[in-house]
């Protein structure tokens, strides 16, 4: 992991390999952010460079230049942040602060030391940069080794306040949950199964306040969780329940997470075509999301009681899988007829969020790479629905804040009548026509009476099969994780 610290000491002093500095937008090209302190001569410098190369300050433009006159560091890096604006800096602009350190970030792989200098004055702009900073010095780990490529320590220059000591010790915490996330969906589907994913959760919180409980198919068999078993009976690896748990003393609310695990989706006998299954190691996007969440809030000590509930299985084909038409009993007795064993996701989920309601939380968010019809729908934004409109703006005032990209999108009570099946107490699938809401009404379904919840389909950004792009790198994304621990803060 990257050690992040916090200076006040004048930016050109700063013995690094690697200085960032931060160039705004604006009418007449670029110009160097407020708040650098570099010296004359460097500011003359950089300015001529700006003018020369036709710089225009957008976010992810990145310029690396050597010999920069009265600077102790060997490389000066551009790094544009969009245009910021005077006064207090709005949601987009952190957000763009973010991904424009953060583009500059993860182009030091490899470098030792870096600095950073803050654009600003403010708590908030420290905190914008050092998340950029934690989220993009990521470096993917070869499966089954540590990742050494990313940058060791980064300082950021800037206020030395308590607030500005605050949001660094945040941003290092959430950028080390967000790297587990990370790592736990890069991992390869054959390292990777519902019994290895309990193991690395199990090592990874020792000496933390969370502790760990598992069902194993013995346990899930007994205690009534048919979906997750029927989904998991095709493979040779078993399926897990694992649930995560912190609770302070005196907690100010209690709320349930609940993560969508499938470790690979083939779709099981309803197979998937080949190039639909390239990208289905990530089908467990969700549970690792909330893994990293639960470990963020334990490590920030937040007074808020957290319970993860991550659904663990492998969706293979074999004589031993589910087949379209079986019906199964959940847990909490309500039977679902299989209509298509891909819908996989709806059924370990309808188990957990029935074994969070027993606890009665102050609220339930399930997150999920539930549908293809979300990517289709929004591609990159994360859909969030749910059966209360005042805690789903809560989780999108949550999602704005941290920088996450969702939108709201409803559960129409119209659509209820796809799922009635004459098999069992509900059919696991809809039509084709609103995919996205019918998966959503399904899982309404198992959500306690009177608990406030929310659903957050995040196919499209778990995973970046993409080129890297802002704190993105390729691979898994870790969205889901700051929205989380923005949420469980919400309640401060
Ligand atoms: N894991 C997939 C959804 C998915 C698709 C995630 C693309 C990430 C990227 C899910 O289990 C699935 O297969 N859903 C089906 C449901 C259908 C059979 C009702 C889908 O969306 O096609
Ligand atoms: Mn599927
Ligand atoms: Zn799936």
């Amino acid at each position: 992991m990257t050690t992040l610290t916090l200076s006040s000491r004048s930016a050109g002093d700063a013995a690094v390999d690697a200085l960032v500095v931060a160039i705004v937008s604006g009418d007449k090209g670029a110009a160097l952010a407020p708040g650098h302190g570099l010296a004359r001569r460097t500011v003359t410098h950089l300015g001529s460079v700006i003018g020369d190369l036709e710089l225009a300050g957008k976010v992810g433009e990145v310029t690396a230049l050597a010999s920069v006159p009265d600077v102790k560091a060997r490389v000066v890096v551009l790094a544009g942040v969009g245009a910021l604006g005077t006064g207090t800096p709005d949601a987009t602009a952190l957000e763009d602060v973010r991904k424009g350190i953060g583009a500059a970030v993860r182009g030091l792989a490899k470098k030792k030391k870096a600095a950073v200098i803050v654009p600003g004055t403010s708590a908030e702009l420290v905190a914008a940069v050092a998340e950029g900073v934690s989220l993009g010095a990521y470096a993917v780990s070869k499966a089954g080794t540590t990742s050494t490529d990313a940058v060791e320590s980064v300082s950021i220059i800037g206020p030395g306040d308590a607030a500005s000591r605050k949001a660094v010790k945040r941003a290092a915490a959430l950028g080390e949950a967000v790297a587990y996330t990370r790592d736990l969906v890069n991992l390869p589907p054959n390292l990777l199964y519902p019994e290895t994913f309990v193991d690395s959760v199990a090592a990874k919180i020792k000496g933390s306040k969370v502790k760990l409980k598992s069902y194993d198919m013995k346990a899930l068999r007994a205690g009534g969780f048919g979906g997750t078993v029927g989904v998991g009976q095709g493979s040779a690896n078993e399926p897990r329940i694992a649930v995560l748990t912190y609770s302070p003393a005196r907690p100010k609310a209690t709320l349930a997470f609940v993560g969508k695990g499938i470790t690979f989706d083939s779709g099981g006998l309803c197979i998937k075509p080949a190039a639909g299954m390239l990208t289905m190691k990530c089908d467990m996007a969700g549970a690792a999301a909330v893994a990293g969440a639960v470990l963020a809030i334990a490590e920030l000590g937040l007074p808020i009681a957290v319970t993860g509930y991550l659904g663990l299985a492998e969706n293979m084909p074999s004589s031993t899988a589910q087949r379209p038409s079986d019906v199964v009993t959940m847990r909490g007795g309500k039977t679902v007829e299989v209509l298509n064993t891909d819908a996989e996701g709806r059924m370990v989920l309808g188990d957990c969020i029935a074994l969070a309601s027993e606890t009665k939380p102050d609220a339930i968010v399930d997150v999920a790479t539930l549908t293809g019809a979300q990517v289709i729908a929004l591609a990159n934004t994360a859909a969030v629905m749910g059966n209360d409109d005042a805690f789903r703006t809560r989780v999108l005032d949550a999602a704005e804040a941290v920088g996450e990209a969702m939108w709201p999108m409803p559960l129409p009570k119209e659509l209820r009548p796809v799922l009635e099946s004459i098999n069992a107490d509900l059919a696991h699938k809809g039509g084709s026509e609103g995919g996205m809401l019918t998966a959503g009404i399904f899982l309404s379904e198992f959500v306690g009476e009177g608990i406030p919840w929310s659903h957050l389909d995040i196919a499209g950004p778990a995973f970046n099969d993409k080129g890297p792009t802002g704190y993105w790198p390729k691979g898994g994304t870790g969205f889901g994780v700051r929205t989380l621990v923005g949420l469980a803060e919400s309640y401060l």
